[in-house]
């Protein structure tokens, strides 16, 4: 879901649409604004952003105002309907709140909200929000509004980031977060929060990010951020003292408008696939370099691994030599995140000779694995957000094992929860459908891996040399091939445009390459697809093969398992399958096996996954056009899944 709330001296309402069209992609079942007046003019609709929009313009001067807040949802309680949409409100319409996250105990205090009167007029758990809060300014007679919404959520177990507003305050807007994200723009006399930075962008590049359990009042002139449980403490006493700057700078954001915009593509989906050349640059960019005056020499710095957050690091040891150090890796992702930490497992064990496993954060959460001390957990993860994830997270620092992050959004939760860890710098990704931030997360392990085997003594610095040196190349290599690329999987994708069914294979590193191929076209085409290891498929997925079934072979000749992988192929094109193979620049083998040959360029096995995976996405991405389907919002899926 999307949060975006506004404060200022700007009418809010066009403002606020703006916001949830940039805060789209995080959620899209139904759309809502609230804006200040007496009573709060509240208006909201199921389905897209554009709907609310069309209501809003109807409704003009009746939604006049400086005060709003605005929500884009994505449902957890209560099916997508105008009624649970949010803002939800009090009976008089007197306070109207916002919500991400999911309140646990919402069925017990709304047991005890309605036997006091209270009525109830949708399914969600925020509505429960904005009757606490009336409920509690009458008891708490004399308290203000923050310290009215501070006790309401400690009273709420669960998640949320939530920005409220109230009739009787036009100059007021109070928003908190605890296991949800929040972030605060700061202008001259206009504020902003958003669960999302792309939504405040255009307003101001100073931002502050507020921490778990804090609270922001912020008014046109001013903010005062603090925390939940020292607002409480000091009830009362009409004093809580706001934290200081230094404790909650305001920092600037590293985004610019131009990278939230389609750019002249179709669809963000496209934009970003043809984006990568340059994430991956800037995912390289000051990490791997040539010392000046040593030719063929390279240098791997991975900053973010050099030093423990402050305060973590009791015994000097830096994350990189504790996990250089450790008994095993743990990778910890879900969704897309999860394959790039598959090529991650092959990538450590052979270029750092180190023991990894990978495991769905959603099902590691829920055994009870055992980790010790000595092992070091890393959790993948584009948004930073994704609640299964943190919460391995939490496990592992529970059994006081090391713990990583590797994400894209900055100062995200994932980021802040670790102890260390590195940034993908592949810049917003809006697309639902997740392309650059996969290479770029696969780019980040390669350099981890690579530093790893440096510090572990595995790789000899020849190997090492010429491992950087073919990374550093991979972003020119995929440049050079883009144009020519998307000529041809636009020539295939027509063949399957109307399939009902797809099979991916390929073996050792290129297996994860398969399963990634398979998720996208689910995706965004809604064609049911499955990525199997090839020889694999011989246990059960080969009844599945049959006349017209398209079968797309990653089958690379640096691939140890490449003669079996030919083999198959020709098993499938035996079987009437059509056929599609991707493979080395230059490689004939197929010409006769396969119905369409796609050439990669050629590089390291363990860096292939970067070039093998680029035709899959635009095969997934030109078939879903093809078939008219909502590319970068696809039905049912969030962008990043914050409730557990
Ligand atoms: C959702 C998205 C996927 C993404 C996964 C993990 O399911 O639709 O595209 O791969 O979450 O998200 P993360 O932000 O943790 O990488």
């Amino acid at each position: 879901c999307g949060i975006f709330a506004y404060i200022g001296n700007k009418e809010a309402a066009s403002l606020l649409i703006t916001a949830l069209k940039r805060l789209e992609y995080r959620g899209y079942d139904s759309a809502g604004i609230g804006i200040h007046g007496v009573p709060l003019k509240v208006r909201k609709k199921v389905g897209k952003v554009s709907n609310l929009e069309e209501d809003v313009a109807h409704a003009g001067n009746q939604v006049s105002g400086t005060l709003g807040i605005a929500h884009t949802r994505w449902a957890t309680h209560g099916k997508p309907s105008d009624i649970n949409a949010h803002p939800h409100t009090t009976a008089e319409s007197s306070i109207a709140v916002v919500h991400n996250g999911v309140i646990e105990n919402n069925a017990a205090l709304r047991e005890q909200l309605s036997s006091k009167g209270y009525k109830f007029v949708s399914q969600t758990d925020t509505e429960l929000l904005a009757h606490l809060v009336q409920d509690l300014k009458k008891q708490m007679e004399g308290a203000t509004y923050t310290e009215v919404v501070a006790t309401a959520l400690r009273l709420c177990e669960g998640a949320y980031g939530v920005a409220f507003i109230f009739q009787d305050e036009p100059d007021l807007l109070i928003g908190a977060r605890k296991g949800s994200p929040l972030i605060l723009g700061v202008g001259q006399g206009e504020h902003m929060l958003a669960s999302d930075a792309s939504a405040i962008v255009e307003h101001t590049k100073d931002v502050v990010y507020l921490r778990e359990g804090e609270l922001v009042e912020v008014r046109r002139s001013g903010f005062k951020v603090s925390e939940l449980h020292k607002i409480i403490s000091s009830l009362g006493k009409n004093s809580w003292s706001p934290r200081k700057d230094a404790e909650n700078p305001i920092v600037r954001l590293e985004l610019s408008l131009e990278q939230i915009e389609k750019g002249g593509y179709k669809h963000f989906m496209l934009k970003e696939i043809m984006d990568q050349p340059n994430a991956m640059r800037n995912a390289l960019r000051g990490r791997i370099y040539q010392p000046a005056d040593v030719p063929d020499k390279w240098e791997i710095k991975l900053g973010g691994l050099e030093k423990a957050k402050e305060g973590l690091s009791a015994d000097g040891i830096s994350p990189l030599e504790r996990m250089a150090n450790a008994s095993r890796l743990i990778f910890a992702a879900c969704g897309t995140s999860w394959h790039s930490s598959l090529i991650a497992k092959y990538a450590f064990e052979k270029l750092a000779g180190v023991a990894a496993e990978v495991e769905y954060a959603s099902e590691f959460r829920y055994r009870k694995p055992l980790i010790c001390r000595s092992d070091c957990l890393i959790a993948i993860s584009q948004s930073g957000e994704t609640a299964d994830t943190l919460e391995a997270i939490k496990m592992a620092k529970q059994h006081q094992a090391l713990t990583i992050g590797v994400v894209n959004v900055v100062g995200s939760s994932i980021a802040r929860e670790t102890d260390a860890g590195m940034y993908l710098h592949a810049g917003p990704e809006i697309g639902v459908a997740s392309t650059k931030a996969f290479t770029c997360q696969v780019v980040a392990l390669l350099l981890m891996a690579l530093r790893l085997g440096k510090q572990r003594g595995v790789l000899s610095e020849t190997t090492l040399n010429s491992y950087c040196a073919a990374l550093n190349s991979v972003p020119d290599s995929i440049e050079k091939w883009l144009a020519a690329l998307t000529d041809q999987t636009r020539i295939v994708s027509k063949y399957f445009r109307l399939a009902t069914n797809a099979i991916f294979s390929g073996m050792g590193i290129h297996f994860p390459v398969a399963l990634e191929g398979a998720l996208k076209l689910k995706e965004i085409s809604y064609i049911h697809a499955e990525g199997f290891p090839a020889s694999e498929i011989r246990h059960g997925g080969i009844t599945l093969i049959r006349n017209f079934v398209p079968v797309i072979c990653v089958a690379m000749r640096s691939d140890p398992a490449y003669e079996d992988m030919k083999q198959m192929v020709q098993d499938f094109r035996a079987k009437d399958a059509a056929v599609v193979v991707l493979t080395d620049d230059g490689n004939t083998d197929f010409s006769n096996i396969a119905h369409f040959t796609l050439h990669c360029p050629d590089t390291k096995l363990e860096l292939q996954p970067l070039m093998c995976c680029i035709p899959l996405q635009l095969l997934s991405y030109y078939i879903a056009d093809m078939r008219g389907c909502s590319i970068d919002q696809p039905r049912n899926l969030a962008k990043s899944v914050t409730v557990e």
